[in-house]
C-alpha cells in the first residue's frame, strides 16, 4: 500500500515508519525540522504543518491508500506558549487531511490522546465516554477529532492513546527519555504518587495503527493502552530499577502539595473495547514496554 505519514520524526511516527517498511509498504514521511532518516523511506518531503494547504498538490500527485497523521504540538506546555501554532498544527493539519483523504478515497488515521477526559472518573474512560479536557492540549486534541470525523465520514480512524514508553529519534521525548534528562541536568524529579496511567510503548501503538491501515472493516474512534496502570512514580521507579540507576533521584509527592498541577486529570485508564478483540495485536504490559527501551547516554555518577 502507499502510505502517506506526518510526523515521522516523531516519538509515535518513527515507530510507525518502521512498522510499515518492515511489512513492505511503500512510504512517503512527511517532517518538518529535518527528514526521517530511515533506510526503505520512498519519499522524504518536508511539510510545515502551519500552512497545510501546501501538502493538497504533493498528496494529490501521490494519491496515498492510507493517510497517517502523527505530526501535533503533543506537549502541553508548548501549546500553553504557542496557542495560535498549535491550533494550526492539532486542528487545522488534521482537517485539511481529513478533507483531502474523503477526496482521495484513502483511509485516515488520525492519532489523538487520554488528555481528551479530566480524570476525575473511577473507571476507565470508553470511547463513547464525554470528553472534558482540563488544558489546551486536551481541547486542540478533542477539537481535531472532531473536525476529522466530520470531514471524512468514509472511513475515518481517531485512536486515543496514553503517555507513551519507547525511544524517539530525538532522545527526548518518551517517559524514560525525559526522566533520564531530568537526572543528567541535575533537575529535581518529584513524580506524582497519585497520578495514575496506563502508558504503552510507542511500538505496540505502531502495531495497532499498521493492523489499522490494512484493515478497511474497522472505523471510527478507538481507545488504545497498555495492560497496566501505574502511578508516575511507579513507573519512574521501575524505569530507573531497570535501567540499573539509583531510585532515590525521584521523590515521591501528590498533586496536592504542587498548586501549579492542580488541574492535572488524576486517573486516565481506558477500556479497550471494542478494539481490542478484533486485533491480533495485543495490549503489552510495564516489563515488555520496558524491554523495549534502549540506555545510551552514560549518566553522571
Ligand atoms: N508522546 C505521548 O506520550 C503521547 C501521548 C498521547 C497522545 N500522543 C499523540 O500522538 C501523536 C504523536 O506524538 P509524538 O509523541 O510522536 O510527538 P512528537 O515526538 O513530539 O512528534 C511530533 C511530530 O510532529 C512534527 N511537527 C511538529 N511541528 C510541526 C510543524 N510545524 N510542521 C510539521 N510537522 C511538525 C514533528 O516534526 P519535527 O520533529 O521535525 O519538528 C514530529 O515529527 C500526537 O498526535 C500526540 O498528540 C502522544
Amino acid at each position: 500500500m502507499k502510505i502517506l505519514l506526518t510526523g515521522a520524526t516523531g516519538l509515535l511516527g518513527n515507530a510507525y515508519a518502521q512498522a510499515a517498511l518492515r511489512r513492505g509498504h511503500t512510504l512517503t514521511a512527511l517532517s518538518h525540522s529535518q527528514p526521517c532518516t530511515l533506510p526503505g523511506i520512498a519519499e522524504n518531503l518536508r511539510l510545515d504543518a502551519a500552512d497545510p494547504e501546501t501538502l493538497t498538490e504533493p498528496i494529490l500527485q501521490l494519491w496515498p491508500d492510507v493517510i497517517v497523521n502523527c505530526a501535533a504540538l503533543s506537549n502541553p506546555q508548548t501549546v500553553d506558549a504557542e496557542p495560535e501554532q498549535a491550533r494550526k498544527i492539532n486542528i487545522n493539519l488534521p482537517r485539511h487531511l481529513a478533507q483531502l483523504s474523503t477526496h482521495l478515497g484513502a483511509r485516515f488515521i488520525h492519532i489523538s490522546t487520554d488528555m481528551v477526559f479530566d480524570g476525575l472518573s473511577e473507571s476507565s474512560y470508553r470511547s463513547t465516554d464525554m470528553p472534558a479536557p482540563t488544558n489546551l492540549y486536551g481541547q486542540t486534541k478533542l477539537m481535531a477529532e472532531r473536525e476529522v470525523l466530520a470531514h471524512n465520514k468514509e472511513d475515518p480512524v481517531v485512536l486515543r492513546i496514553p503517555i507513551l514508553m519507547g525511544n524517539s529519534p530525538s532522545g527526548s521525548r518518551s517517559v524514560h527519555e525525559k526522566i533520564l534528562a531530568a537526572i543528567r541536568n541535575q533537575e529535581p524529579l518529584k513524580l506524582f504518587t497519585d497520578e495514575f496511567r496506563q502508558p504503552c510503548s510507542a511500538g505496540n501503538v505502531a502495531e495497532v495503527m499498521l493492523e489499522l491501515s490494512e484493515r478497511r472493516d474497522l472505523h471510527g474512534l478507538f481507545h488504545w493502552a497498555g495492560s497496566e496502570v501505574l502511578s508516575r512514580f511507579e513507573m519512574g521507579q521501575r524505569i530507573l530499577k531497570h535501567l540499573g540507576l539509583p531510585t532515590e533521584s525521584i521523590t515521591a509527592s501528590q498533586i496536592a502539595d504542587n498548586p501549579t498541577h492542580k488541574h492535572r486529570p488524576r486517573k486516565l485508564t481506558f477500556n479497550l473495547n471494542p478494539i481490542v478483540s478484533k486485533l491480533k495485536t495485543k495490549p503489552i504490559d510495564f516489563q515488555e514496554q520496558l524491554e523495549e527501551i534502549t540506555f545510551i547516554e552514560p549518566l553522571r555518577a
